[in-house]
């Protein structure tokens, strides 16, 4: 498997820009399937994670379509209403097409996801509101199977606010008979985005963004365009890195108004961030200072963005205390970021931080993104070499990693498998 090599020590300046998100272009991508004809994505990001949705809409029948930054989805030929393991398992967010498949065949069978490295991650509330809409629900085998020939709308109030299963209920509401009313759903700005793609596409679903949606259902969906957000995680990503460094780093393409909690926080290190409609200037502080975080369903501060913190907090003057909320095991980074010579403290979802004035470089690995992405970061700041090995997890989500790093000044090379 290729590795990441980083040299570490070098200030990052420079422009970079926003790629588009990966967590939006995944469920707009699949809500191709409940059109009635082809509908055409731009600034779809190519990532692994992209790859395995094309293949996912062409098992199931679809035409599907990635060149460039550009994907278009036919799906003319959908008819096959199972997702099976094989393309399940390489990633979690297959199962959003459980949604679109039950409401445009009237049946579906996908494989259930299991746990993954950051925690068990169950499907229950997605299979609960289904069940609301009038599905038949069975779990078998390791699948998911669901029924009923016209779903119907309905009044449900979600347990916590979860991202995919708002989005699942979306598509499948937008199809269904009457208003589906969804109450405590997820407001992150990707639930905002498949709302969009929607409604370009015919759909009736007002207050997305808010913790109430009201979805009219409609007999079909027609063909549309729509241009994927950029990705907020990706940006608060390069953010820290120029904090890190002490940088000076402008993100053009970017969304501020999606990052309030992230801009908010890394204000208080002393970092300076100017913010524009679609840029944003980050320059760090000599010595950034620590502050404390708490993992929170949007607008709270976001749970992909805790690992690159930590990072920051790593070598930051004083102690920062960080409290994962969202999943049971997103710190694996700790243990690697340790082997690098940060002083963490880890108590239940509660991690105590203090800063170092240096980290030294090690080779490292991580199982899942934003772990690895805190890893990469820690490269760019550690004195000497680190390693990253397992970059397959880093190529799911940040779309030329390190051309991009590179274009700011860092020294990072990718080793291919073997060399
Ligand atoms: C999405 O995952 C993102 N993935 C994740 O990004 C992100 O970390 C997460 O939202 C939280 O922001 C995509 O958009 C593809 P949830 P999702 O359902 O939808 C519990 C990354 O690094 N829950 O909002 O799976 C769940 O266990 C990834 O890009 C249930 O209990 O997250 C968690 O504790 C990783 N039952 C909480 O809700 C359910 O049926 C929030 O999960 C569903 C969720």
């Amino acid at each position: 498997m290729d590795k990441i090599v980083i040299r570490g020590g070098r200030r990052l300046a420079g422009t970079v820009t926003a790629s588009g998100s990966k967590n939006a272009a995944l469920p707009v991508l699949v809500s191709a399937l409940l059109a009635d004809g082809p509908c055409t994505y731009d600034n779809v990001p190519d990532l692994r994670d992209i790859h395995s949705t094309v293949e996912l809409l062409r098992h199931l029948g679809a035409t599907a379509d990635f060149a460039g930054n550009r994907v278009v989805v036919d799906p003319g030929g959908f008819c096959n209403p199972e997702a099976p393991y094989d393309l399940v398992r390489k990633m979690r967010a297959s199962i959003l097409v459980l949604g679109p498949i039950l409401a445009r065949l009237g049946r579906a069978r996908v494989s259930l996801p299991g746990g993954c490295a950051i925690g068990a991650r169950p499907i229950n509330l997605h299979l609960k509101a289904l069940a609301r809409l009038g599905a038949d629900i069975r779990l078998e085998h390791g699948y998911v199977t669901a029924s009923c020939p016209r779903l119907k709308g309905a009044d449900i109030t979600f347990d916590i606010p979860t991202v995919g299963g708002t989005e699942n209920l979306l598509m499948a509401a937008a199809l269904a008979e009457g208003v589906t009313t969804l109450r405590n759903a997820a407001r992150e700005p990707e639930i905002v985005a498949l709302a969009d793609a929607l409604n370009a596409m015919g759909a009736h679903i007002t207050g997305a963004g808010t913790a109430t949606i009201e979805i009219q259902g409609v007999e079909a969906l027609k063909a549309a365009s729509q241009t994927i957000i950029a990705d907020r995680i990706e940006t608060g990503t390069y953010m820290v890195a120029a904090a890190l460094t002490g940088g000076d780093v402008k993100i053009e393409g970017c969304r501020p108004d999606h990052l309030e909690a992230v801009i908010d926080k890394l204000r208080l290190t002393g970092t300076a961030v100017e913010t524009g409609g679609d840029w944003m200037r980050v320059r760090g502080a000599p010595v950034p200072r620590g502050v404390d975080i708490k993992t929170q369903p949007y607008p709270g501060f976001p749970t992909d963005m805790q690992a690159q913190f930590m990072v920051l907090a790593a070598v930051a003057s004083g102690s920062s205390v960080i409290s994962e909320t969202i999943f049971e095991n997103r710190f694996i980074h700790v243990s690697e970021l340790r082997r690098l010579g940060a002083d963490i403290v880890v108590s239940g979802n509660t991690a105590v931080v203090k800063g170092q004035n240096r980290l030294s470089g090690a080779p490292v690995m991580a199982t899942d993104l934003r772990a690895s992405a805190s890893l990469v970061l820690a490269g760019l700041v550690a004195e000497g070499t680190t390693e990253i090995n397992r970059v397959y997890h880093l190529d799911r989500g940040y779309e030329d990693l390190e051309g991009k790093l590179a274009g700011l000044g860092a020294d990072i090379r990718r080793v291919p498998a073997g060399g």
